[in-house]
């Protein structure tokens, strides 16, 4: 993981270099097409207040849960006490990006959506709010933060979440043979390389030209860079939009040259 003043560092260089993300001069539709219709989007949708009032409610509990911790590593490590508000403040999407993936599953309208790292449902919520009519997914191995998950999907009165409780390795293999075709994936569990790719391969075989992949924290570390650039080379993809904290993947095959992009938002 990279230090704080690194991570800044290479933010400042991200915003500074990247596209404006006002979309003038953009000659891919797909990408016009997001910053437009979806980066740009600054309605204020209903259930932003709802989900924002959990979180507030999450990041003042001070109730101490017992945590299997999986860390950044996908092996079982140990059981920690930990207090939910320091997991609510340290480990949930801001909600500009839960919000901007809200949008995201809003415009696409996506039917399986997948989660990797449900922590407490917050980003669920958003996803699960984008479209009421899509089945979300979402996997988490700490059996008391997905049981306080499940509590906030109830007070939300979402009906549309599955929640696969289990370490990854064992639980995506038979979810994945569950259902035909994923059309979009939030990677937000496990930042290491080689899991991440891992992910990413078995996303790939269940894919289709209209899935969109996000992968959390790209440059959080050396190996999620190393995970990021890999997949960007990846003959499967065919266009990445780099967002620094979140990177988004299509595999769409109408878009014949291969076409990286990086916006400031
Ligand atoms: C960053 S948090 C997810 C945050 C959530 N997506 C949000 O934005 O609100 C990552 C979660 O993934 C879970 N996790 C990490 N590695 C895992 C693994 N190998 N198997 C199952 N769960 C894992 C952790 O317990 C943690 O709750």
């Amino acid at each position: 993981m990279y230090s704080s003043f690194q991570l800044a560092k290479k933010y400042l260089h991200y915003y500074f270099t990247a596209s404006n993300g006002k979309g003038h001069g953009t000659h891919s539709p797909f990408v016009f097409d997001f910053i437009t219709q979806v980066l740009n989007d600054k309605k204020v949708y209903s259930c932003y207040a709802e989900i924002e009032k959990l979180r507030l409610a999450l990041r003042k509990n001070d109730t101490n849960i017992e945590v299997e911790d999986f860390g950044a590593g996908s092996a079982y490590i140990k059981t920690n006490k930990r207090v939910v508000k320091d997991i609510a403040r340290s480990s949930l999407k801001p909600k500009k990006y839960a919000q901007l993936l809200y949008r995201m599953v809003q415009y696409y309208q996506p039917q399986n959506v997948l989660e990797l790292g449900t922590s407490f449902g917050i980003t669920t919520a958003y996803l699960a709010f984008g479209n009421k009519a899509a089945t979300i997914f979402t996997c988490e191995g700490a059996t008391t933060i997905a049981a306080i998950a499940q509590q906030n999907f109830k007070q939300l009165k979402l009906q549309n979440i599955k929640v696969i409780k289990g370490d990854f390795d064992v639980t995506l293999p038979p979810l994945f043979s569950s259902f035909n075709k994923m059309d979009f994936a939030f990677i937000d569990g496990n930042h290491r390389k080689q899991p991440t790719l891992q992910y990413f391969e078995q996303l790939l075989l269940h894919a289709s030209n209209t899935t969109i992949l996000v992968f959390d924290d790209i440059h959080w570390s050396i190996e999620m860079e190393e995970a990021w650039a890999v997949i960007q080379q990846h003959p499967a993809v065919t266009l990445t939009i780099d967002l620094f904290f979140i990177g988004i993947v299509s595999i769409n095959t109408a878009i014949k040259v291969k076409q990286h992009f990086t916006i400031a938002c």
